[in-house]
C-alpha cells in the first residue's frame, strides 16, 4: 500500500517550496494530502495543492467536503505529518498544546511521527522563545529538519533557510521507512575511547573511533527510542535528538553511565573503555628529568558494564568484545561472567572491522546461541543489533 503523507503548510515565503515537495514525494510513490493555515493561503493558492495531491485541500475546519471531522480523519489517515514550512507561531502553538485553526489542531491529533521543517527569519529562528519551543518539541518525540543559512527572502543572512527540498524528501522517506520499534524506550550507549592521565598533558588512550556506538544511537534515534550517549573523548557529531554527556576517563564514564542507566531501558556498551589506569596521575606536566622511566603503575579501572549488569534487573544489557582469536568462545564466557544479556563480538583481526573502519563484521552472542552476520556497513550492523535488542525487551515487557 502506498505511505500516505499530510503535509501541513504554514505561512511562510518557503511555502512555494513545498509545491515542489508534494510532487516528489508522489514521484516516491506517497499519496500526499495537504492542510494550509490561513496565512499559508496568501503565498500560495490551495487550488495549486488541490491539483497536485488531487485531493481536497484542509483549510477550515468547519468546511471540509470529506468528514466533520477532518483533523481526526488526516491524522488517522497519515502514516507521517510534515509540517512544510514550519513557522514560528505554528511550532510555539504545537510545544503549548493551542488548537485553535486547522494546522494546530490537527497537529495534535496526530499519533504517528510529526516533522517539522521550519523555515523562517535568523532572528526569529534564534529567539529564546523559539529555540525553547524546539527544544520542547523534540523531547516530546517530534523530528526536525533544521533549517541552513544563506541569503533569507527578507533579505538577511543567515540561518532560517528552509533545508533544500531533496533532504527534506529523503528525511520524510527514511523516517516512513524506519521501524518505530523502539519508541517509548530510553536506551544508553556509550561510544569511543578513554583518556587515562598520566600528568595533566599526558595520557594513555586507544584507536576506538565511536563510529559504532554513534552509528547504535543514531539507528536507535531513527527507531523511535531516546538515546543517552555517554562519550568519551571523539570528534564525531552528535546524532540529532540524542542527549550526549562528554567523558574522559573510565572513572568518568562509569559515573556517567551508572548514573544515566537508572532512567533508561537497556544499555548498549560499545566504548573501548581502558581496563587500566595509572595509578598516580601528576597533576602538572612531568619534566623529563631522568634518562628513561622505569615503569609507570597501572591499576584497573572499574568495569561498567559488569556493574550494570550486576543492577539491571529486567532490562536489558549488552556488551561489546574485540578478540582476535577463539571469538566465539571468549565471547560467550566474556557474556557469562558479567552476565550480559548479548555480546557483540568483534573479530579485530579481519581488516574490515579493524578500529576505526566504516564496516565491520561481528556475531551476536545471546543464551539462545551465535549468529553470524555478513560484513555490513556499521549503520547497517546498528540496526542488526537493535533487532535482537528490540526482541529482547519485547520478551521482557
Ligand atoms: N568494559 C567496561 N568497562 C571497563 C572495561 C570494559 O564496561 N572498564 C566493557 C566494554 O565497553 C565492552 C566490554 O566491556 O562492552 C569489553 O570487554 P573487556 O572487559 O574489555 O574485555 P576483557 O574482559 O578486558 O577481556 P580481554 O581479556 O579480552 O581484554
Amino acid at each position: 500500500m502506498k505511505k500516505r503523507v499530510l503535509v501541513i503548510v504554514s505561512g511562510g515565503i518557503a511555502a512555494y517550496k513545498s509545491c515542489d515537495i508534494v510532487r516528489r514525494l508522489q514521484d516516491a510513490g506517497c499519496d500526499v494530502r495537504v492542510c494550509m493555515t490561513a496565512d499559508a493561503t496568501q503565498f500560495v493558492g490551495p487550488i495549486t495543492f488541490e491539483a497536485l495531491s488531487h485531493h481536497p485541500v484542509l483549510t477550515n475546519l468547519f468546511d471540509f467536503p470529506e468528514s466533520p471531522n477532518p483533523h481526526i480523519m488526516m491524522a488517522s489517515w497519515a502514516d507521517l505529518c510534515l509540517v512544510c514550512p514550519a513557522t514560528a507561531d505554528i511550532m510555539a502553538k504545537v510545544a503549548s498544546g493551542i488548537a485553535d485553526d486547522c494546522a494546530s489542531t490537527t497537529v495534535l491529533a496526530f499519533h504517528t511521527p510529526v516533522l517539522f521543517a521550519p523555515a523562517m527569519n535568523v532572528h526569529m529562528w534564534q529567539d529564546a522563545a523559539t529555540q525553547a519551543n524546539v527544544q520542547l518539541l523534540r523531547e516530546r518525540g517530534y523530528g526536525f529538519i533544521m533549517p541552513t543559512s544563506g541569503l533569507l527572502a527578507c533579505g538577511d543572512v543567515g540561518e532560517g533557510k528552509l533545508a533544500d527540498v531533496p533532504e527534506i524528501v529523503g528525511c520524510v522517506l527514511k523516517v516512513l521507512e524506519s521501524k518505530r520499534d523502539l519508541a517509548g524506550k530510553r536506551i544508553l550507549v556509550n561510544a569511543g575511547p578513554t583518556h587515562e592521565a598520566i600528568d595533566s598533558v599526558r595520557y594513555i588512550a586507544n584507536a576506538s573511533s565511536g563510529k559504532m556506538g554513534f552509528s547504535i544511537a543514531e539507528a536507535a534515534l531513527d527507531r523511535g527510542a531516546e538515546v543517552v550517549l555517554v562519550a568519551g573523548p571523539c570528534p564525531l557529531p552528535t546524532p540529532e535528538g540524542a542527549e550526549r554527556i562528554d567523558v574522559v576517563s573510565a572513572q568518568d564514564m562509569y559515573d556517567a553511565c551508572t548514573a544515566a542507566f537508572e532512567r533508561c531501558d537497556a544499555a548498549i556498551c560499545s566504548a573501548a573503555v581502558a581496563d587500566y589506569t595509572p595509578r598516580a596521575k601528576a597533576d602538572h606536566k612531568l619534566k623529563k628529568s631522568v634518562e628513561h622511566i622505569e615503569s609507570i603503575e597501572l591499576v584497573e579501572t572499574k568495569d561498567i558494564l559488569a556493574e550494570l549488569c550486576r543492577t539491571k534487573g529486567t532490562r536489558i544489557v549488552c556488551g561489546f568484545a574485540a578478540e582476535t582469536n577463539d571469538l566465539v568462545e571468549y565471547a560467550q564466557a566474556k557474556r557469562e561472567r558479567k552476565g550480559a544479556d548479548m555480546i557483540v563480538a568483534n573479530d579485530v583481526s579481519r581488516s574490515e572491522s579493524t578500529f576505526g573502519s566504516d564496516t565491520n563484521h561481528v556475531s551476536l552472542v545471546t543464551a539462545a546461541g551465535v549468529e553470524e552476520l555478513p560484513t555490513m556497513p556499521k549503520p547497517q550492523v546498528a540496526n542488526a543489533i537493535l533487532d535482537r535488542i528490540s526482541a529482547l525487551l519485547s520478551e521482557r515487557a
